[in-house]
C-alpha cells in the first residue's frame, strides 16, 4: 500500500504499486528506518493489478546489483502470478509469504479434497503447496494463530474447545506451550514451512520457538481434525 509519502509523487489514497519508482523508493526508506545497508529478503506484498513486468524486472535489477537486497520473493500470490512474475526476473522469487495456520489450511484443504463433492474450492489456489516444493519456493506462514482474517487468537479460546483440548494435551506430552504445538504443526508440513510469529512478548518466544521435539503424523492429522477440517 502506497500514500505518497516514501517516494513523495504526492499519489494519495490506497493502491498497491509496484512500479520502478516505488519499489526502489521503498527499500531505501527501510534501509534508512532500519539503519542498515542491505535486506535480507524482500518481498512483493500483495499482487498489485496493474504491475508491469519490465518495470519489477528493472526494479529487481537495480537493487541487486547496488547491494541492497539480496533475495527477493512474493507476498499471497497464487502459483499462476508467480510464474508469470518469475518469467520476467533474473532473480528467482524464493518466498511465498501467505496466511497459515491451524485455522487457516485452505492450502491443505485444497490438496485434500481433490475430484470429490465438496465446498472447497479448487482455483487457482489449489496448488500452491505443490508449486513450491517443486520450484523450491519456501513459504512463510503469517498469522499462524489466528482465526478468520485477523478474527483473533485460537490458542485458549473457548470458541475452540475440541482444538485446545487435543494442543493442551500434546503441549503435556511434550511438556511445551500450546502455542509451541501450534507452531510444531506448521513446521511438521514437508514443504518446510517458515513460521512468521507475530508476538513481541519475549516469554512466548522463548516458549513457541522450544521445539526439540516433532509431532507424529497422526498427530498432525489429529489437530487438523481438532480444528474442523474434515478428511474425505
Ligand atoms: N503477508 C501478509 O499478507 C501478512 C499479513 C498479516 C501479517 N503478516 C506478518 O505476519 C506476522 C505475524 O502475524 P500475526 O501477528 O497475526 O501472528 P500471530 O503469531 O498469529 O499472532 C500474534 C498476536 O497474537 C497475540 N497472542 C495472543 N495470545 C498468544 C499466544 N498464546 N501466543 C502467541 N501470541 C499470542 C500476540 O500478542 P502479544 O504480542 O501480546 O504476545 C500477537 O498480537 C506479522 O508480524 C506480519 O509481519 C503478513
Amino acid at each position: 500500500m502506497a500514500d505518497g509519502q516514501i517516494d513523495g509523487d504526492g499519489l494519495k489514497g490506497p493502491r498497491y504499486d509496484f512500479s520502478k519508482r516505488h519499489l526502489i523508493a521503498t527499500v531505501d526508506t527501510e534501509l534508512r528506518r532500519l539503519q542498515t545497508d542491505y535486506l535480507d529478503t524482500f518481498l512483493l506484498h500483495r499482487p498489485d493489478a496493474l504491475m508491469v513486468l519490465d518495470d519489477v524486472a528493472e526494479a529487481f535489477q537495480q537493487l541487486e546489483q547496488s547491494g541492497k537486497v539480496r533475495y527477493f520473493g512474493v507476498s499471497n500470490m497464487h502459483p499462476g502470478q508467480v510464474t508469470l512474475l518469475q518469467s520476467a526476473l533474473s532473480q528467482k522469487l524464493q518466498i511465498n509469504q501467505l496466511q497459515f495456520g491451524l485455522k487457516h489450511t485452505n492450502m491443505i484443504d485444497n490438496e485434500l479434497h481433490v475430484n470429490v463433492d465438496s465446498t472447497h474450492t479448487l482455483g487457482d489456489n489449489s496448488d500452491i503447496l505443490s508449486y513450491s516444493r517443486l520450484n523450491k519456493m519456501t513459504i512463510q506462514a503469517w498469522s499462524p494463530l489466528q482465526y478468520g482474517y485477523f478474527g483473533g487468537v485460537f490458542v485458549d479460546n473457548e470458541q475452540f474447545p475440541e482444538l485446545n483440548a487435543t494442543l493442551q494435551a500434546l503441549a503435556i506430552k511434550y511438556d511445551v506451550t500450546k502455542s509451541s504445538i501450534a507452531v510444531a504443526w506448521i513446521l511438521h508440513h514437508p514443504a518446510k514451512i517458515q513460521v512468521t510469529i507475530g508476538t513481541m512478548n519475549v516469554e512466548r518466544i522463548v516458549q513457541m520457538t522450544d521445539l526439540d521435539y516433532d509431532l507424529t503424523n497422526q498427530e498432525w492429522y489429529d489437530l487438523y481434525v481438532a480444528a474442523g477440517h474434515d478428511l474425505p
